[in-house]
């Protein structure tokens, strides 16, 4: 048996910890977003002593996106494959990555354990409609509403949905994230929010990955300062649409990963929070679950 005072002592100290825990954690999360991006490093660990000071651990390259697909010519034949499913693109819309097949793959995997009838999905930033489409194919009692800000992705995906016969499943809207489901009465009623946002930031888009820019549009890449301004938003309005238990998965850019699952807990809305790696080991999807399901 410890002694009341040393008792006390150690109470003291681990209050002491978690306030410094919640009174940092912010800044934890700008500091280390500021340093991958200054450094053009990501993978970022900060550790933040009780004297605030902050220690960078850990870096490792940032790759922002594939290069290994030619866009030029996905936009010469006007088709690409995802998920071994013929897609048309054009230029206006992102040319879907095989890296997002991870995503894809692991929406699909979440979906079927939750094993509900008729399950209602929500693909935010749909660009040409890859994940729409490829989720409605696969899981063929699915419904799909699919959004995007620009003219040129609802098009392309407005084509794909007509050109693998999903118009009775699926709805293409344009808007700014959400606001294109106003008045569709979508709140709490959606069980999967698949989310392949725009993860790169201004400084690299004007440096090493402006070569991005050449053919495809810059919506698709740019996400403010850091990389994370449209996680940010979306992890904050797609509580109002998940029912409790519903699940938001995202693509994250590689070293993104920490950043973007402490958005999800900082958010206090979502738990099972978890990262998905690639088969090199990089956690390229973070999901979460909505809190407040009974089970
Ligand atoms: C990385 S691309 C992903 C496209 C597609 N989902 C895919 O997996 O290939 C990001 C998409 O987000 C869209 N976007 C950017 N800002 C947006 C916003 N505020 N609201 C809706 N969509 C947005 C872009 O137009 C672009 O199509």
């Amino acid at each position: 048996m410890q002694p009341v005072g040393c008792r006390i002592a150690k109470m003291r100290k681990e209050r002491c910890r978690k306030q410094l825990h919640c009174r940092y954690r912010p800044i934890y999360l700008i500091v280390t977003t500021a340093i991958a991006t200054w450094t053009g490093h990501g993978s970022v660990r900060c550790m933040i002593t009780p004297h605030a000071t902050v220690i960078a651990q850990r870096p490792g390259r940032v790759t922002a996106m594939s290069e290994v697909i030619n866009v030029a010519k996905a936009y010469d034949k006007g088709r690409t494959l995802f998920m071994g499913i013929e897609l048309l693109v054009a230029p206006g819309a992102l040319v879907p990555r095989p890296e997002t097949e991870l995503l894809c793959a692991s929406a699909i995997d979440a979906l079927r354990q939750l094993n509900v009838a008729e399950p209602r999905v929500i693909d935010m930033c749909c660009g040409a409609g890859n994940l729409a489409c490829a989720i409605a194919l696969k899981i063929p009692d699915a419904s799909v509403w699919a959004s995007d800000l620009t003219d040129g992705c609802v098009t392309v995906a407005r084509r794909n949905v007509a050109y693998h016969e999903l118009t009775q499943r699926m709805s293409v809207l344009q808007g700014d994230l959400f606001d294109a489901f106003s008045g569709l009465s979508l709140d709490g009623t959606i069980d999967l929010i698949v989310c392949n946002p725009p993860y790169i930031s201004e400084t690299r888009l004007r440096g090493d990955r402006a070569p991005l820019l050449e053919l495809e549009p810059r919506e698709a890449f740019a996400a403010g300062p850091y990389g994370l301004s449209i996680h940010m938003r979306v992890t904050k309005d797609a509580v109002r649409y998940l029912r409790p238990g519903g699940i938001l998965l995202f693509e994250v850019g590689a070293g993104q990963e920490r950043q973007v699952t402490t958005l999800l807990e900082r958010n206090k809305s979502y738990e099972r929070i978890s990262v998905v790696t690639n088969e090199t080991g990089e956690g390229r999807v973070v999901m979460g679950y909505r809190k407040g399901a009974t089970t």
